[in-house]
Formats: structure tokens, sequence, C-alpha cells
């Protein structure tokens, strides 16, 4: 059985899917053992908290620099013995000394077909609005491993999702979560615990049974 770590900063909505997709039995071989949440008091802590989850705050504001807020993350994760870390709505950067050590066994969920709309500065809602201002058609979203380049890491999986012509950024926000990315992160993490991933140069090869 994989320990699952979560990083969250908001709304916990991937959470909640990734907590729904244990309870159907999506994810067989995975456990979530603890929530951290850079920001006190979101929703996402409230889930962890129904759902009987240990979960901490780990305040960037709280460390000098941004290794030793990786550091703090890192020990809290070895700590708890996790094998995999997933970055569920999470909005800090994270970097070594954290990555160096969870290479390629920390996930990403990102609100975009990578490598369009991503990179420093997208992220949540601005994703949306930029896809809708350049006219795309077709969005969607990717889970990737995490290294030092923001949203750079191998990809895993990907979904697309339609945009329509009447489309807000909220309402393709929606759609995007609800069509991808609670679908995709449950799916990768189950292949994850399974060991069906492989990375080969850069590349993640899912290994069919
Ligand atoms: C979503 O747009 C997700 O793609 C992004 O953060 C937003 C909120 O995620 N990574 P959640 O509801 O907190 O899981």
């Amino acid at each position: 059985m994989k320990k699952i770590g979560v990083l969250v900063s908001g709304g916990g909505t991937n959470l909640q899917a990734i907590l729904r997709a244990i309870d159907y039995g999506i994810i067989k071989k995975g456990i979530i053992i603890t929530v951290v949440s850079n920001r006190e008091s979101v929703y996402a802590l409230e889930i962890a908290k129904q759902n009987n989850i240990s979960s901490s705050v780990i305040l960037k504001k709280d460390y000098s620099n941004v290794a030793d807020y990786n550091n703090a993350i890192l020990n809290h994760m070895k700590k708890n013995n996790i094998d995999l870390i997933v970055m569920a709505g999470f909005l800090s950067i994270v970097g070594d000394p954290l990555v160096k050590e969870y290479k390629n066994k920390i996930i990403n969920i990102h609100p975009s077909l990578i490598p369009s709309f991503c990179g420093e500065g997208y992220y949540g809602l601005k994703v949306h609005q930029e896809v809708i201002k350049r006219g795309v058609k077709i969005t969607g979203a990717t889970v990737h491993f995490v290294d030092n380049i923001v949203d750079g890491g191998p990809i895993i999986m990907q979904k697309a999702v339609k945009v329509k012509q009447n489309d807000t950024p909220g309402t393709l926000q929606k759609r995007v979560m609800k069509e991808a990315e609670w679908i995709i992160l449950p799916k990768a993490i189950s292949l994850f615990c399974e060991g069906k991933l492989k990375v080969i140069n850069n590349k993640v090869i899912i290994e069919e049974i």
C-alpha cells in the first residue's frame, strides 16, 4: 500500500476526487496519510478533517527562503514515510531539496494541455482566462511529475475538453475540473501506486498489464 501525502491550497476538489477514487476502488493500492496546506482555514483542510485524515499547515512566511520551506515539507513527508506526494491545487513553488529527494514521486495536476498555457504565472482561473482570450477550441488538463521547472516535468496523462462559444473563465474552469482533472488525477495516482509508471529519457511509459 503506497502512502500518499497531498499538498493543497484551496477548495480541495481534487483532494475530494482522490478520496472518492479510493472509496470506489479506482485507487486500490494507495492511502492518504497526510494533507498539508500552505494556507490556513481553506476548505481542503475541512475535507481532510471530515475524512479523519491528519492535516498540517506549513506557511511559507515562517521560513526565510524557498529551500527552507521546501525542506520543512520534505521533513514532514519523510516523517510520515510518504511514498507519493500529490499537488492538488497547490499554489506554492516546490523545488530542491523536496524535488530532488522525491524525483518522479511528486505528481501535479495542471488545468491546461501542457505545454500550452503553463509555467510561471499560469495557475487557477488565469489559465482559463488566457485560453478564452486566445480563442483556442480545445483545452483540458495535464497530470505530470514535478521537477525544478514549473509545469515542466514528464507528462503522465492528459484529457481534452472542448471550449464552448459562451464559456466564461469560470464555466470553463468548472468543466475542466469535472471532465478532466478529477478523472485523470486519480487514474495517474492509481497507476503510480500499482508501479505502472516508468520514466525513460524524461518520458513517462505506462506499463499495461
Ligand atoms: C484547480 O483549477 C486546479 O487545476 C488547480 O487549482 C485549482 C483548484 O484546485 N491546480 P482544488 O479545488 O483546490 O483541488
